[in-house]
C-alpha cells in the first residue's frame, strides 16, 4: 500500500455522481473551484443511471443553476473536464473501466458520495483493480454508527489507503467561521490570561435549526441529532473552543490537540442527556409512528483536563426549534463582589452560522449620577467579506492537495464515538416538544446552575 498523500492530485473520480450530495454540494463546489482557476484534473464520475457524458454535464449545470448560479466562463473550465463511467459497484467492469479511464493519472482522489454500506464494495473494487496506489480517498460522515461500527469502518479504509490518504469530510471544519475560533484563540494574546477554569463559567453551544427533517425521514431514522450533528460537527466546535495551543512545528498538530480533547471528555452518562422529538416528527414520510428516536439533544460535557476541571460545556442541537442559528457562548464569572449583575453579561459569542459575527458581551455604566450599569455587546466581526470558499469547495481543495488539517482522523473520531457511546447504547427517554419552540422544557434543567441557556443573538430564550 503506498499512497502519496502530499503531492496534488491529477484526477477525481466521484462515486455517487448521480445522488444528493453531489448535485447539492459537490458540483457547485468544483464550479467554484473552477472559477478561481483551482481545478484542471478530469472528474471521472461514476454512477449506475446509464448516462451519457452530456447528460451528465447537463445534470452538473443543472445543480450549478439551483445553487448559486452558472458562471459561464468558470462552467467552460468545468465541462471539458467530465467524464462519465457507467456501472454497478458490485461488478468489476466498472473498475477496469475506471482504471482505463484514469489513463496516465497517477494521483487520483477517490470521493465515495455514496450510502456508508458500500464503502467497502468500492474500496475492495478499487484496490483489485490497481487504483488505490498512491491515490487518497474522501468520505462523509456518518462515519458508523457507534464506535464499534468507526472502527470496522477504519480497517476497511486501510486495508487500502494508508491513514494519510484517507479524508474524512465533516464540513463544520471547512467553515470559515468554525476555522476562525481556532485562530481567534490564539491569534490574540490577551485571551490566554483568562481562558480558563479560574475565569470561564461555562460554554455552551446551540445548533438549532427552523426546519424539521426535510424529507430525509428516513436517514434520520438511523441518525438522530446525537449522531446526526453532536458526535461530530459540535464536539469539533468543542475541541476547538478548549484546545491546548497547537505548535506551528509539524503539521498534524492542530488534529494532534483535537483529539486530546475528545479523550479527555468523559463519557456521557445519562444523566447528562435530554432528548427531545418534535410534535409531527413521527407524520413524516420515512418514521416509524413508534419511533423515539431524537430530532433534539441537549447534553452536558465534563473535560478532565487542568485547563477546565469543572467547566461544564453545553451543547443542544435540534430540528423544528424558533430560529436557524449556530452560536458558541463563552461565558465569564461574575465580578468579585458583584452578585446583583445579570447573568450572562461578560461573554464571547461566536456566531458560526448562519452568518459570522463575534461578540463580546459587557457592562457599562448608566450616564447620571448612580452606579447602576447594563450590558452592551461589542461587535468584532459582523458580515463576512462576501468571497469566502464555501466548506466544500475548501474542504475538496484541500483534498485535492493533500493537505489533512481540516479533516477528522481515526483517532479523533473513535475518540468522539467513545463520548457519546454509552447514552447511544441505553437511550435516556425522549420528550415530545411543540415546533417553533427551543425544545422540551426538560433541557433547562441542564443549564439551571449557571443561568440557563443563551439563545441566538444572546437573546432571552422566551
Ligand atoms: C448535516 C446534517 O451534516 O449538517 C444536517 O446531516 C444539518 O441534519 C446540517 O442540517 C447543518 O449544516 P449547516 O452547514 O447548515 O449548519
Amino acid at each position: 500500500m503506498t499512497n502519496h498523500p502530499a503531492a496534488r492530485a491529477d484526477a477525481l473520480v466521484l462515486f455517487g455522481a448521480t445522488g444528493d450530495l453531489a448535485y447539492k454540494k459537490i458540483f457547485p463546489a468544483l464550479h467554484a473551484m473552477a472559477r478561481r482557476g483551482h481545478l484542471d484534473a478530469p472528474v471521472i464520475a461514476v454512477g449506475r443511471a446509464g448516462w451519457s457524458v452530456d447528460q451528465l454535464r447537463a445534470r452538473v449545470q443543472d445543480s450549478i443553476a439551483h445553487h448559486g448560479g452558472v458562471d459561464e466562463a468558470a462552467f467552460g473550465r468545468l465541462a471539458p473536464l467530465l467524464r462519465y463511467v457507467d456501472g454497478d459497484y458490485r461488478q468489476r467492469e466498472v473498475f477496469v473501466a475506471l482504471r482505463r479511464d484514469l489513463g496516465s493519472a497517477e494521483r487520483p482522489v477517490h470521493y465515495l458520495a455514496i450510502p456508508p454500506s458500500m464503502f467497502a464494495t468500492v474500496v475492495e473494487g478499487l484496490a483489485r483493480a490497481g487504483c488505490t496506489r498512491d491515490a487518497r480517498v474522501v468520505l462523509e460522515k456518518p462515519f458508523g454508527r457507534d464506535l464499534a461500527s468507526a472502527q470496522a469502518l477504519n480497517r476497511t479504509l486501510h486495508s487500502a489507503f494508508d491513514e494519510s490518504a484517507v479524508f474524512r469530510i465533516d464540513h463544520y471544519l471547512g467553515k470559515e467561521t468554525v476555522q476562525n475560533l481556532v485562530y481567534f484563540r490564539f491569534a490574540n494574546t490577551f485571551l490566554e490570561p483568562v481562558w480558563n477554569r479560574h475565569y470561564i463559567r461555562s460554554v455552551q453551544i446551540t445548533m438549532a435549526e427552523e426546519f424539521g427533517v426535510a424529507g430525509r425521514g428516513r436517514f434520520y431514522e438511523e441518525a438522530g441529532a446525537i449522531r446526526d450533528v453532536i458526535q461530530n460537527h459540535l464536539l469539533q466546535v468543542i475541541s476547538f473552543l478548549a484546545m491546548e495551543p497547537p505548535t506551528s512545528t509539524y503539521p498534524e498538530s492542530i488534529r494532534d490537540e483535537q483529539v486530546k480533547v475528545f479523550r479527555m471528555i468523559r463519557p456521557l452518562a445519562p444523566a447528562d442527556l435530554v432528548r427531545g422529538q418534535f410534535r409531527g416528527y413521527r407524520a413524516e414520510a420515512g418514521v416509524a409512528a413508534d419511533s423515539t428516536v431524537e430530532t433534539f439533544a441537549a447534553v452536558r460535557l465534563s473535560i478532565d483536563s487542568w485547563r477546565w476541571e469543572g467547566v461544564p460545556f453545553f451543547i443542544r442541537a435540534g430540528k423544528c426549534l424558533k430560529a436557524t442559528a449556530t452560536e458558541a457562548v463563552v461565558d465569564f464569572k461574575r465580578p468579585p463582589l458583584a452578585p446583583s449583575f445579570p447573568q450572562h453579561s461578560n461573554y464571547f459569542r461566536f456566531r458560526l452560522g448562519p452568518d459570522m459575527a463575534i461578540a463580546v458581551g459587557a457592562r457599562i455604566k448608566e450616564p447620571g449620577e448612580g452606579w447602576s450599569g447594563h450590558t452592551v455587546e461589542l461587535s468584532l466581526v459582523k458580515q463576512p467579506r462576501g468571497d469566502e470558499m464555501d466548506a466544500y469547495e475548501r474542504l475538496l481543495g484541500d483534498a485535492m492537495e493533500g493537505d489533512a488539517t481540516l479533516f477528522a482522523r481515526q483517532d479523533a473520531v473513535e475518540a468522539a464515538w467513545a463520548v457519546v457511546d454509552p447514552v447511544l447504547k441505553n437511550p435516556t427517554p425522549v420528550h415530545e416538544y411543540e415546533p417553533g419552540t427551543w425544545g422540551p422544557p426538560a433541557a433547562d434543567q441542564l443549564t439551571a446552575s449557571v443561568g440557563g441557556w443563551v439563545c441566538p443573538g444572546a437573546q432571552p430564550c422566551a
